[in-house]
Order: structure tokens, then C-alpha cells, then sequence
């Protein structure tokens, strides 16, 4: 083996089945990830009730760029490049908030809430050098869909409904948990793991870890939950590409669209507390429709290469360093009247008991993501497998590859697109 990324093309780095132990632990290929990848297609930025007023901001990253998400006064979208036209400071260090613009902290130049370059303290030592229209914050393209804000260093890449392509459909569906209201944030929480990447992106559509991992969950729940979560044998039960790297997970496939109710499955009776607290305000109709809702549409969709939406969550990634990465867990619940709140505050408990921080699933997923990394880094000349279920893969009515939801079909989904990406010069 060399060290020399440039020794193997990206094509042979990636295999139909398997891919180098390397793309874990080679420096130089997290460089080149980061501007054939991050910076040439569609990264999630931001959830659109994340900013719902003129004004609203939140600073966060594309790939290892800081940004600011803003709305301005007409209620456009803006991500900005975090960093000043004058001597390069960083302008927001603030997660989230509302302001009229944007200050720089170092000599006080003064942006407008869409990047526009408004103000220059002492401005006669700039007579005849500087004309401001030509110093706007470099602005990067930015759409949403279905309430997900994307932006891209792209100018020439496709718009990002072409880029979702099938993945639409269930990025529809899974925002039907709102239960006839929108979804909005809830909250969030952060952290970071000891590991590549692409571990994590690999792990929203490894339905194969589940009862091995999750068994300190799966002992932690009420039977009718743990046998919801039990899908290892259930045929029904697929992983299918989507096109572009994503890919979606349906361990639950009777929740998949939660529309398609016939009325016969009963409410787990978890929730009984849930459905007395709003039958007193809503009808059964609606009742059902939220209390079904609570666990989420019970699949995993994974969009290529930062945010997967999962239960009742966005886990969204950052990279940090080739052994590094960021991780934030966005809880989302039903944007609704006050009467809700019992099936927010329900969602929150959820939530936490699987993916908070003391929860009894994210932290046993994060103890395999290290250790992978691990391990990996103990051989990078040998190769990762991701082959299960290739022998019973087919496509799909769309012609999408589909397997079973414990196959690695997603991670071979998001492994051709990689190398598609790294091989464009
Ligand atoms: S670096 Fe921003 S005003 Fe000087
Ligand atoms: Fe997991």
C-alpha cells in the first residue's frame, strides 16, 4: 500500500462490494471529500422552523465552511459565508437569534440580513479604494424542500428537488408524523465521536446492527414497542437506494405512510395517558392520527452525505477531521395549539431514551462508531465489507436496488455515489 491517494483512483478505492479500510483513516482523501463532496452538492443547513421570522438566524457549516442561515425582511432564505470581506473574520459565533444584520466584531463593517455590505466605520480612508457593492458576503445557493433548507457551493450543480429525486416521496411521508400539523424543532443536542464520517452515514440504513446493539434498549421498552422494533425476519421489511446516494430504511413498513390507516392496528396503550389528554379537545380521528405518529414513520431516510431523518429526529453530520465528526440529534414534533404539548413533551421522552445523551441506544451506537475507527486504523489495507444481502438484491418497480432492511444496500447506494463524486475531476 502507498500513502499516495493519487497511486489508486477513487474508482478502485470502491468496490460493488466492498470499499478500502483506508476511506476511515487517509488524510488526503478526507481533503478531497471535502471540496468534490462538500463542496459540490446539496448539504442540509437548516429545518425551516428553525427560522420563522424575518431576521432569524442560525450559524452552522457546510463541510468545514462556517455559515449563516438567515431570513430577511421579505422572508427569503440566505446562507452566508461566515466570514468578513474585510480581514476575514468570522461575523456570528451564535448558534441562533434574531438580529437586523450582521456585525463584524474586529473593525465593525456591517452586513444586511441577505450578506449586502451596508457599513463602513471611519469610511475616508476608503475614498476611491472601495466600492461596498462589490464586498457582499459570499453567498451560497440555497432551497428548501418540504421544509428542509439545502445550500450548495455549486453554482452549476442540479436544483435540489432534481438532486432529492425519489427520495421526495418519503421525505413527504416522513413529515406526515406532524400528524396533520407541520413539524417543527423541538430541541437538539450535539456531540461528537472519535471516528470517520462515513461511519454514521452508513449507519441509518444498517438495520443489520439493531437487535445486537439496541439490546439494552430493546430490554428497556414495553413489549408492544419492542415488537414493533423487531423486523429482522420480517420479509416486508426492506432497504432500497433512492438515487444520488440516498437510500431509505423501513423497518416498520406498515408506518410508512401514515395515511394508509385501516383503523385495525390498536394504539400501544403507552399512550393511554397521551389519548385521554387530548380526547378532551380533539376528535378520535385526530387523536389516532398524533398517537400513531409519536414513534415516527418507522423508516430511516438517508440523504446524501449530511442529514438523515430517523423517528421523531434530523441527525445531522459534520466532519471535522478523517477521525472526527460531529454529530447533532434535532428532535421535531407537530407545530400545533397548545393542546399538543402532551404529545410533544411524549416525543421528547422518546427521544431522549433512545438518542439522548443518557439514552440506551445513541451512546451504544457511538461505542461502535469508535470502535470501528478503531479498528480500522489498526489495518487500513484491509477492506470493509459491504456486501450483505448482494445475493438476494433485485431493483425495484423504479429499478432502485432493494434488499432487506437488515442488507447493505443504502451503504452500497452512498458508496457509489462517493466514488462517483471523488472520481469527477
Ligand atoms: S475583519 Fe471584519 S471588519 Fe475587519
Ligand atoms: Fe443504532
Amino acid at each position: 500500500m502507498t500513502d499516495d491517494i493519487f497511486a489508486e483512483a477513487p474508482a478502485d478505492l470502491v468496490q460493488p462490494d466492498r470499499v478500502a479500510g483506508r476511506l476511515y483513516t487517509d488524510p488526503a482523501i478526507f481533503e478531497q471529500e471535502m471540496t468534490k463532496i462538500f463542496e459540490r452538492t446539496w448539504v442540509w443547513v437548516a429545518h425551516e422552523s428553525e427560522l420563522p421570522k424575518p431576521g432569524t438566524f442560525k450559524s452552522t457549516y457546510v463541510g468545514r465552511q462556517p455559515v449563516i442561515v438567515s431570513r430577511d425582511r421579505k422572508g427569503n432564505l440566505h446562507t452566508l459565508l461566515n466570514r468578513c470581506r474585510h480581514r476575514g473574520a468570522s461575523l456570528c459565533e451564535k448558534p441562533r437569534g434574531q438580529a437586523n444584520g450582521f456585525t463584524c466584531p474586529y473593525h465593525a463593517w456591517s452586513y444586511g440580513l441577505d450578506g449586502t455590505l451596508r457599513g463602513i466605520p471611519y469610511p475616508d480612508g476608503y475614498e476611491g479604494v472601495v466600492d461596498k457593492k462589490d464586498l457582499s458576503l459570499r453567498k451560497l445557493r440555497t432551497e428548501s424542500y418540504g421544509g428542509m433548507v439545502f445550500a450548495t457551493f455549486a453554482g452549476d450543480i442540479e436544483p435540489l428537488a432534481d438532486f432529492l429525486g425519489d427520495a421526495k416521496l418519503w421525505l413527504d411521508r416522513f413529515m406526515k408524523q406532524g400528524g396533520g400539523y407541520p413539524v417543527k424543532v423541538l430541541g437538539r443536542h450535539q456531540f461528537r465521536f472519535r471516528g470517520n464520517w462515513k461511519i454514521q452515514l452508513e449507519n441509518t440504513t444498517d438495520g443489520y446492527h439493531f437487535p445486537i446493539v439496541h439490546r439494552s434498549w430493546m430490554a428497556s421498552v414495553d413489549a408492544e414497542t419492542a415488537d414493533m422494533m423487531s423486523f429482522m425476519t420480517d420479509p416486508a421489511a426492506i432497504t432500497h437506494a433512492l438515487g444520488n446516494g440516498h437510500s431509505v430504511m423501513q423497518m416498520v413498513p406498515e408506518h410508512s405512510d401514515l395515511d394508509a390507516d385501516d383503523g385495525t392496528e390498536p394504539l400501544q396503550a403507552r399512550f393511554d395517558h397521551v389519548v385521554a389528554e387530548l380526547s378532551k379537545t380533539l376528535d378520535d380521528g385526530q387523536v389516532r392520527k398524533l398517537v400513531r405518529a409519536m414513534h415516527g414513520t418507522g423508516f430511516n431516510l438517508n440523504l446524501f452525505p449530511n442529514v438523515s431523518m430517523s423517528a421523531a429526529f434530523f441527525r445531522v453530520l459534520r466532519p471535522i477531521a478523517v477521525d472526527e465528526t460531529l454529530i447533532e440529534h434535532i428532535a421535531i414534533g407537530p407545530d400545533g395549539p397548545p393542546e399538543l404539548d402532551v404529545v410533544n413533551r411524549e416525543r421528547m421522552r422518546i427521544h431522549e431514551h433512545f438518542q439522548g445523551p443518557f439514552g440506551f441506544g445513541t451512546p451504544d451506537d457511538a461505542e461502535g462508531w469508535d470502535r470501528v475507527q478503531r479498528g480500522a486504523q489498526a489495518a487500513p489495507e484491509m477492506p470493509i465489507l459491504v456486501n450483505r444481502g448482494l445475493g438476494r438484491e433485485k431493483d425495484d418497480e423504479h429499478g432502485w436496488p432493494t434488499s432487506h432492511v437488515t442488507d447493505e444496500a443504502g451503504m452500497r447506494a452512498a458508496y457509489s455515489q462517493w466514488k462517483q463524486m471523488m472520481s469527477d475531476d
